[in-house]
């Protein structure tokens, strides 16, 4: 059973961008990513501070813009329309979720689809529903690297995506179906869940609900990749039970340090990309 080992891969990642930053740096250019947060979601302020480090670190600036939860949607697109007509930022992220009153779709669309590093904005998940992707979510993408790392082939492969979210599970079925996987989206609805878990090559999880794959579930020898991330005890925990099932398995990513150090790589990725797309 080999750990897919997210921390060391992105590490690697994290150090060829700061490569590429310093030269973009040495032509005075400088990488930006505004980040906007909207109210007090704690681990929304926990993934801001990561995120913010992790540029910090690789040497892009940073603009953080922190607005009480009571704020209005023109507030929001007015400050989003700001910082698409600003020429220092190369990226925008509004971190999800937004309070119940404001429209996601609305706040996503505002943003300039060549400033949107994250892969929401419509047009970017069409360019990535033609198989002729601009800018993609960073968690699949991140998934995507990893598994090449490890050379394991999507190609003819039978996956299984339990979760259906825009974030992680629909630009997932994208990616590996335009890498010639077999997918299957799961969800809520879906009944008999072990019956189609049972049978992936390549299974993965995006749910956060602790303990939902369990041994019974999974094919002896298949791929396991957990991006569930829960809080159980204070302690971190993914979709995966772990301790069982990476006892069949071939591969299998570990929570922490599996998909998610590899999100946040991705996120440095894209904002390279979009200087790169803006500036040669
Ligand atoms: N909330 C949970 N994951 C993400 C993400 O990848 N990007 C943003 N903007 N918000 C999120």
């Amino acid at each position: 059973m080999v750990i897919l080992d997210g921390k060391t891969l992105a590490k690697k990642i994290r150090l060829s961008i700061k490569k590429e930053v310093n030269q973009f740096k040495e032509k005075g250019i400088i990488p930006g990513l505004a980040f906007i947060l909207v109210g007090d979601n704690p681990a929304s302020q926990v993934y801001v501070n990561m995120k913010t480090k992790a540029c910090e670190e690789v040497g892009i600036y940073s603009i953080n813009h922190r607005m009480p939860k009571e704020i209005n949607e023109k507030e929001l697109v007015d400050v989003i329309k700001m910082l698409n007509d600003n020429p220092m930022v190369h990226g925008i992220l509004v971190q999800l979720p937004l309070p119940e009153h404001i429209d996601e779709e609305k706040i996503i669309e505002a943003i300039d689809y060549k400033k949107d590093i994250d892969g929401f904005h419509p047009y970017n998940m069409g360019r990535l529903a033609r198989g002729n992707p601009l800018f993609s979510s960073c968690t699949p993408l991140g998934i995507m690297k990893l598994l090449e790392k490890y050379s394991i082939d999507v190609k003819g492969k039978d996956v299984v995506m339990v979760g259906a979210g825009n974030i992680t599970g629909k630009p997932m079925a994208l990616m590996l179906t335009n890498a010639g996987a077999t997918v299957q989206i799961c969800h809520i609805h879906t009944r008999n869940l072990k019956e189609k878990t049972k049978v992936a090559d390549i299974l993965i999880s995006a749910v956060g609900k602790p303990g939902l794959i369990k041994e019974d579930m999974v094919k002896e020898g298949a791929v396991v990749i957990d991006v569930g991330i829960s809080r159980v005890e204070g302690k971190v925990v993914g979709d995966i039970d772990f301790e069982n099932v990476s006892q069949k398995v071939s591969h299998i990513t570990p929570v922490p340090g599996g998909v998610g150090p590899m999100t946040i790589a991705m996120l440095l990725y894209n904002t390279l990309q979009s200087v790169k797309l803006k500036e040669q």
